[in-house]
C-alpha cells in the first residue's frame, strides 16, 4: 500500500494533547484505506529549547524535509517567560518552516458547522476561505532596530512582496476561486496606504482575472473586511491576501465560526517540491494546557485538509463528516467544557468507526 513519511511536531502547551487526538482519528480513517502513513515524532518547541538550546537545527530541519507532509500542535511557551526571552521559537521554528518548506499559500478555511453556535445574531451562510500568503510581507523578518533602548531608537520591519510571490499566491487563489460554485475572489489589502504592496498585488489581480473570466473579483481594505467578516460574512469565498492580514483574519474568522477551536490550516507547498504542513490556527494556549481543556477539532480538521492534499478525498469527507455529527452531538447533549480533549477525540473515532464512516 501507499506509504506516506509524516513529521509529527506535537510542541507545546495544548498541542502535544490535541495532536493526540488528530493521530488517533488519522490512524481510525486510514485503517481500511491502501495507504499508511509513517509517523515520526519531533521533539521540538519551548520545552526542547529549555533542555538543550536548540530551536531547529540544521539536522532537524533536514530530516523534516525528507519526509512528505508535517503535522504541527502548537509551538511558543507562556507569554513573557524569561527564560525564553531570546529563544523566539515561533520565527525560529515555524516560520522557519513555513519559509524552508516554501509553504507560499496559506488555506484557511471557514465553516459554521450545523448547530455550532455563532457569536454573530445573524451569521448567515459562512462558508469561506481564506489563501494567506506564507513566506513574503512584514513576516519575512527584513528589518533592524538601531540605537535600540535608547529614546532615539529606529525600528524598521519592512514588508518583502515580489511579483513571483504575489503571483503564484494569487494565481493559486484564482483556481480555487474557480473550482468553488460562488467563483468569487476578495483581494483583501490597504491599497489606500501601503500603496507600493498594495499596487502589486492589486495589479497581479486584474492581471490574472483575464484568465480566469469566470471568476468574480472584488476588493476590500482590511480594516473594512473586519466590518465584513463579522455584519455579512456571506459575501465572502475566497479571500487572497497577504502574510499579517492573513493571520488576523483567520483568528476573526475562527471567532465567528465557533471558536479557534475549530479553525484549521494548511501551509500547502502546491508543487510538492516540500512537504506540506498542517496545523490547528490557535497556539499552545499555555492558560488550558496539560488540563485535557483544549478542543482538538481543529487540529482532526488539518487532518482532513492533509488527506485531502494527498488526493484521500474520501477519507478527508469521513473526518469532516464525523466531526460534523460531533459537534451537532455536544451541541445538543453537552454543557459547553465538559468534554475532555481525549473524549472529543474518542466521539470522532466512534463515529467513524461504529456509524460506517471509516
Ligand atoms: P492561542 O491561540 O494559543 O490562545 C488564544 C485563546 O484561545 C486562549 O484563551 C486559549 O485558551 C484559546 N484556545 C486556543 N486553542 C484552543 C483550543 N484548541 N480549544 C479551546 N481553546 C483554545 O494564542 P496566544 O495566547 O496568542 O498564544 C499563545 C502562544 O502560542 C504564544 O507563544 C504564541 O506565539 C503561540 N502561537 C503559536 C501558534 C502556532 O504554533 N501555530 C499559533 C498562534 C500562537
Ligand atoms: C498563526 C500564528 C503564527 C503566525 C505565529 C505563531 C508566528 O499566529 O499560525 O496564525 O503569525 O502566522
Ligand atoms: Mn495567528
Amino acid at each position: 500500500s501507499r506509504r506516506i513519511k509524516l513529521a509529527v511536531i506535537p510542541g507545546d502547551g495544548i498541542g502535544p494533547e490535541v495532536i493526540a487526538e488528530a493521530v488517533k482519528v488519522l490512524d481510525a480513517v486510514t485503517a481500511a484505506e491502501p495507504v499508511e502513513f509513517d509517523k515520526t515524532p519531533f521533539s521540538l518547541g519551548a520545552a526542547r529549547f529549555l533542555e538543550t538550546g536548540d530551536v531547529l537545527t540544521p539536522d532537524d530541519l533536514a530530516a523534516i524535509a525528507a519526509h512528505d507532509a508535517v503535522l504541527l500542535g502548537a509551538v511558543g511557551g507562556v507569554p513573557g517567560d524569561p527564560r525564553l526571552a531570546n529563544a523566539n521559537i515561533e520565527r525560529g521554528l515555524l516560520l522557519t518552516l513555513r519559509f524552508s518548506l516554501d509553504h507560499y499559500v496559506n488555506l484557511r478555511p471557514t465553516v459554521l458547522f450545523p448547530g455550532v453556535p455563532s457569536p454573530l445574531a445573524a451569521p448567515g451562510n459562512v462558508d469561506f476561505v481564506v489563501i494567506r500568503e506564507g513566506t513574503e510581507g512584514p513576516y519575512v523578518g527584513n528589518g533592524g532596530t538601531i540605537r535600540q533602548g535608547t529614546p532615539n531608537e529606529i525600528a524598521n520591519e519592512v514588508s518583502v512582496n515580489t511579483a513571483f510571490g504575489v503571483e503564484r499566491v494569487v494565481r493559486y487563489a484564482f483556481g480555487v476561486a474557480a473550482g468553488r460554485p460562488r467563483q468569487k475572489l476578495t483581494l483583501v489589502h490597504k491599497t489606500n496606504v501601503l500603496v507600493f504592496a498594495g499596487s502589486l498585488w492589486q495589479r497581479t489581480v486584474n492581471a490574472l482575472a483575464a484568465e480566469f473570466p469566470e471568476v468574480t473579483v472584488d476588493y476590500l481594505h482590511v480594516d473594512a473586511a473586519t466590518i465584513f467578516l463579522v455584519s455579512n460574512p456571506s459575501r465572502f469565498d475566497v479571500i487572497v491576501t497577504d502574510n499579517l492580514f492573513g493571520d488576523i483574519l483567520t483568528d476573526l474568522a475562527a471567532a465567528i465560526s465557533g471558536g479557534i477551536g475549530l479553525a484549521a490550516s494548511g501551509n500547502i507547498n502546491p508543487e510538492g517540491r516540500f512537504p506540506s504542513m498542517f496545523e490547528p490556527v490557535h497556539g499552545s494556549a499555555p492558560d488550558i494546557a496539560g488540563k485535557q481543556l483544549a478542543d482538538p477539532t481543529a487540529a482532526i480538521l488539518s487532518v482532513a485538509i492533509m488527506l485531502d492534499h494527498f488526493g484521500l478525498t474520501d477519507a478527508a469527507a469521513r473526518v469532516n463528516a464525523a466531526v460534523t455529527a460531533d459537534l451537532v452531538a455536544r451541541t445538543e447533549a453537552t454543557a459547553p467544557g465538559s468534554r475532555s480533549t481525549a473524549s472529543v477525540g474518542d466521539a470522532i473515532v466512534a463515529l467513524l468507526t461504529h456509524e460506517g464512516l471509516a
